[in-house]
């Protein structure tokens, strides 16, 4: 059989989830995976949240090691908060189109051009973004986080447009907007949505912030991961149509069995565009290869991580 180059072999004999679960004891690790990854990984995760309490977990983690399957700004989060402890990431190259698409030099050129402003930057960002911010919010908390700030305080919102527009109309307030977007929320077909809607006027739509207005406008639900799961256990309706990435789906099937669980195929609908394609980097091969070999490890420079410590603490504590 021929082994694509870049492959790691391993035993096809070997069972992955008695191997990580003796691994995790070996390292006295702390295995934190987002409700994007693969329903293996979701399974074999000490937790399973949405980024705030992601975040929250690994400060408050006492494990030597923490192994975060998610994208590389959460586990570079999770450093930060722990500089001593080794971040492992089974795939270094799972990053963020968000994050990706405000490279620090630039947002510091930006905020150049709004002097008094304070600076708000979503979770979603590298470390050396989080370091020119006065406070990091996630999408369950960023309409509390901005409106700790008094009305008249000028504010950037960064990097994502459609978030930080959504916690603008929630607020009834301005902000300056940084123009990124998320790849996989901003594709989300509102055409295959209404159509849904029409096939299936009993469910209810919950939507994640980083989609369009013209998206948002069709749901009765806006919040990050952790409030549609909730919002899909709450609800009286027979069906919840879901838009945000599927990886949630394996969750939400746990959490409401009896509901019928309804994804929203991007505007492509031959592709699997709403997938992201960072977050399914991730494996469970590269999962047990990454607490073998105890790499990759996420590293933060120093004096960029101390930096950015000061905003993400501050959100930790208006979220208490
Ligand atoms: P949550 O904080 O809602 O889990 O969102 C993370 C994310 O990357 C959404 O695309
Ligand atoms: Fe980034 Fe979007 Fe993937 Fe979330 S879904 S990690 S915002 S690219």
């Amino acid at each position: 059989m021929l082994i694509p180059p870049g492959t790691v072999a391993v035993d096809p004999g070997l069972d992955l989830f008695a191997e990580i679960d003796r691994l995790r004891r070996e390292l006295n690790a702390v295995i934190l995976a987002h409700y994007y990854q693969e329903p293996d990984i979701q399974d074999v995760a000490d937790f399973v949240g949405d980024s705030l309490a992601l975040s929250q977990k690994a400060a408050a983690a006492d494990a030597e090691v923490i192994v975060f399957a998610g994208v590389h700004f959460m586990a570079e989060t999770a450093k930060i908060l722990n500089p001593h402890k080794q971040v492992l990431l089974p795939d270094l190259e799972a990053g963020c189109s968000l994050a990706d698409g405000c490279p620090p030099d630039r947002f510091a050129a930006f905020l150049a051009r709004y002097p008094g402003h304070k600076v708000v930057s979503y979770i979603n960002c590298s470390a050396a973004t989080k370091a020119q911010s006065d406070v990091i919010c996630t999408s369950s908390n960023a309409v509390k986080i901005v409106a700790s700030f008094p009305a008249d305080q000028p504010l950037v919102f960064a990097p994502d447009r459609f978030l930080g527009a959504w916690v603008a109309r929630q607020l009834g307030r301005d902000l300056v907007l940084w123009p990124g977007s998320c790849e996989v929320h901003e594709v989300f077909s509102e055409k295959a949505l209404v159509g849904l809607k029409v096939a299936h006027p009993q469910a209810k739509v919950a939507a994640h912030p980083e989609c369009p207005e013209a998206v948002l406008q069709h749901a009765d639900y806006v919040g990050s991961t952790t409030g549609i799961l909730e919002f899909a256990r709450r609800t009286d309706a027979p069906a919840v149509i879901v838009v945000t990435e599927p990886g949630i789906l394996h969750q939400m099937r746990k959490e409401s069995p009896g509901k019928e669980l309804i994804p929203v195929p991007g505007a492509d609908e031959s592709c699997s565009c709403n997938e992201c394609p960072y977050m399914k980097k991730n494996t469970l091969q590269k999962l047990y290869l990454c607490m073998r070999d105890r790499t990759p490890q996420v590293t933060v420079d120093p004096a960029i991580a101390a930096r950015a410590l000061v905003p993400i603490r501050r959100m930790l504590e208006l979220s208490r």
